[in-house]
């Protein structure tokens, strides 16, 4: 068979990659992995261990101790941190205000590097065409040389109002501030990528573009 085909989505604080991932992955059997939520996870793990980001020999320890597996539900892919999946409080405002310290940390990127890297093996096992994965590096240095890489613009105001008409309270700026400034694998737009600003576009144009374009190289699954 065909190498699993990789489209890499990348972008700010609800610029729209969950849901467009999601989109994606349904229309052209993909397996969607949030590598958002990896780091979530991460961080909601450290702090219930009362371990703080500045706690670099705890924080190194205690991930290279721990086993990382992949849960496959539906079209996701779960992390399993020794067998554990994340629980409903890596969405907290705990969580939204503490993650990018734990993120910006080289220890706690590396952990996670290979098992990234994994995923499209995963996908493949389980039957999958391939993956659709997204986070704030897979186009700039998890995949360079995925299929497709996009990233995902939109003003700070739409976005501010996006989190909140789902209800959540997420410093969204502030997130932004931290992941584009920190030294380890910034968020950036990697040159090359194909670059979206959705600020004017409902998410269903989004999705029509970007089908689009990955239908050049591979079929939608409804098509014959
Ligand atoms: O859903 P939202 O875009 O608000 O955030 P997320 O994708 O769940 O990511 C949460 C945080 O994890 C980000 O603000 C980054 O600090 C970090 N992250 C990262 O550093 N690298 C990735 N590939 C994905 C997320
Ligand atoms: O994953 P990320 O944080 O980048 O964004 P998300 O969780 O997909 O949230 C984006 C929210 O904005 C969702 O409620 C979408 O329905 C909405 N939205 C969008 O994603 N794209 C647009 N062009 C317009 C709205
Ligand atoms: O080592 P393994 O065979 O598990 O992985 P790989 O074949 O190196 O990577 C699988 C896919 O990821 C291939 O399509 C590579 O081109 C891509 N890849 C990438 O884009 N950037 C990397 N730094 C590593 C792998």
């Amino acid at each position: 068979a065909s190498a699993p085909i990789i489209v890499a989505i990348d972008g700010g604080a609800a610029s729209g990659k969950s849901s467009t991932a999601r989109a994606l992955a349904a229309r052209f059997g993909l397996l969607h992995v949030d590598t958002g939520s990896f780091y979530r996870q991460v961080c909601a793990k450290l702090m219930a261990q009362r371990i703080a980001p500045d706690q670099t020999e705890p924080i190194e320890a205690g991930l290279a101790a721990v086993t990382f597996s992949t849960q496959v539900v539906g079209n996701t892919a779960q992390l399993l941190i020794d067998g554990h999946a994340a629980g409903d409080d890596i969405r907290s405002e705990q969580v939204n205000t503490h993650v990018s310290h734990y993120a910006a940390l080289p220890a706690v990127r590396a952990a996670l590097l290979a098992y990234q890297r994994s995923q499209p093996e995963v996908a493949r096992k389980h039957g999958f065409r391939g993956v659709v994965m997204e986070g704030r590096d897979i186009g700039s240095v998890i995949f360079p040389n995925a299929d497709f890489r996009i990233f995902l613009h939109a003003d700070q105001a739409a976005r501010a109002a996006r989190r909140a008409a789902e209800g959540r309270v997420d410093a969204v700026a502030e997130r932004d501030r931290l992941d584009t400034s920190r030294k380890a694998a910034p968020l950036l737009c990697p040159p090359g990528a194909v670059d979206i600003d959705s600020t004017h576009l409902t998410l269903e144009e989004v999705v029509e573009k970007l089908s689009a374009l990955i239908a050049q190289k591979l079929p939608p699954l409804s098509s014959c």
